[in-house]
């Protein structure tokens, strides 16, 4: 995904920031990852190449170590932040199913965003609303017993508030005739 330069130089100075706090070495990766993350959302790869040098280790031991843990995000979440439970209840009752109705409509993966940066997709542990399972969370907002058809009225919905907003931009300028 496509960073901007001010992006670029945000992720680089955070990292440089997390790191000076830290003992420079192996051991302090997986914090050091953690807190980058926590600031950003995610972790792009100027970032990884900035620690990497910072540390003095392969920036690909950075990055393995970020593709090993599944609490690590490589890219930018979505401005619309889809969370299916996939905890015991949710599974038992159709997370699985939910989770690919979202993978299938929006054409990405776990743990990725939509081109546009609308969407990111994440699969949570148990959000603690087990009798309402299987639960989505949107952004902040919990979704009960969500089936596909659910998921395509959400999206339906998402859909309408945007051309609302990009409606509401277009014709701002007017606004005052
Ligand atoms: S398992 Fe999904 S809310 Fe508990």
């Amino acid at each position: 995904m496509q960073l901007t330069a001010e992006e670029k130089q945000l992720a680089v100075q955070t990292a440089r920031q997390v790191a000076a706090s830290h003992r420079p070495d192996k051991g302090s990766l997986i914090p050091v990852l953690q807190e980058i993350q926590a600031a950003l959302g995610y972790i792009p790869a100027v970032a990884m190449q900035e620690v990497a040098q910072l540390f003095g280790v392969p920036a690909v031991d950075v990055y393995a170590v970020v593709t090993f843990y599944n609490q690590f995000r490589l890219t930018p979440p979505g401005r619309r932040q889809v969370k299916v439970c996939m905890g015991t209840a949710c599974h038992m009752k159709g997370g699985q199913i939910i989770l690919e109705s979202w993978e299938r409509r929006l054409k990405i993966k776990v743990g990725e965003t939509t081109p546009d940066r609308e969407y990111s997709l994440e699969r949570v542990a148990c959000v603690g609303c087990c009798t309402m399972a299987p639960v989505v969370l949107v952004n902040e907002e919990v979704h009960a017993r969500v089936t596909p058809t659910r998921v395509d009225g959400l999206l339906f919905a998402h859909q309408l508030v945007r051309e609302q907003e990009e409606g509401g931009k277009d014709l701002a300028p007017n606004d005052s005739n």
